[in-house]
């Protein structure tokens, strides 16, 4: 992770996942807009996803996230994420659907596309309406903006 990932974690609400003193895993959500069919949605974000590699594949991720869809469902319009190429499995595994359209992100400089991003955005549908092969716009941060 780069200190910029980890700035985008804080903030918000962390599942932790621990072993003793240890912890083995992590996840957050943080508040962001997306902007999709001319509203700024209230968005809840998960960021920074990550258990010990000697501990995967032991339902501890889906733990994490399962706690965080309740935060999700309980205070935004949809919850949303970037997924690592081998993570997206594990979204899916768990109701996230794949965001199909044209992402992009509201930059100093206006609107510009991140097609690296397409097909790695997953979207939790809570209150929001969703087109998901419709385009999706992120806010602008530092460092890497979905
Ligand atoms: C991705 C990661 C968080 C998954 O953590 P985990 O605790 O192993 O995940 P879980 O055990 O809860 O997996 C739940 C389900 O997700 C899917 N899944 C998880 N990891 C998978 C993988 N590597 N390949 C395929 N499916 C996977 C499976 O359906 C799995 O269920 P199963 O084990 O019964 O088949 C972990 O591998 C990790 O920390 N990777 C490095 C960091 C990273 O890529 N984070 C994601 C950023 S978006």
């Amino acid at each position: 992770m780069t200190d910029d990932d980890w700035e985008h974690a804080l903030g918000g609400v962390h599942a932790l996942v621990w072993e003793g003193e240890e912890l083995i895993g992590h996840a957050s959500v943080v508040q962001r807009r997306l902007l999709h069919r001319g509203r700024a949605l209230r968005t809840g974000y998960v960021e920074a996803v990550g258990v010990r590699a000697d501990r995967r594949r032991r339902g501890h991720a889906a733990a994490m996230m399962q706690a965080l869809e309740r935060v999700v469902r309980g205070a935004y319009e949809l919850g949303a994420l970037s997924a690592a190429d081998e993570a997206g499995a594990l979204y899916r595994s768990l109701g996230w659907q794949l965001w199909r359209g044209p992402t992009s992100a509201l930059t100093p400089t206006g609107i510009r596309r991140t097609e690296e991003e397409d097909g790695g955005v997953y979207v939790l549908p809570v209150t929001a309406q969703l087109d998901l092969s419709g385009e999706l716009t992120c806010d602008w941060r530092d460092g890497h903006v979905w």
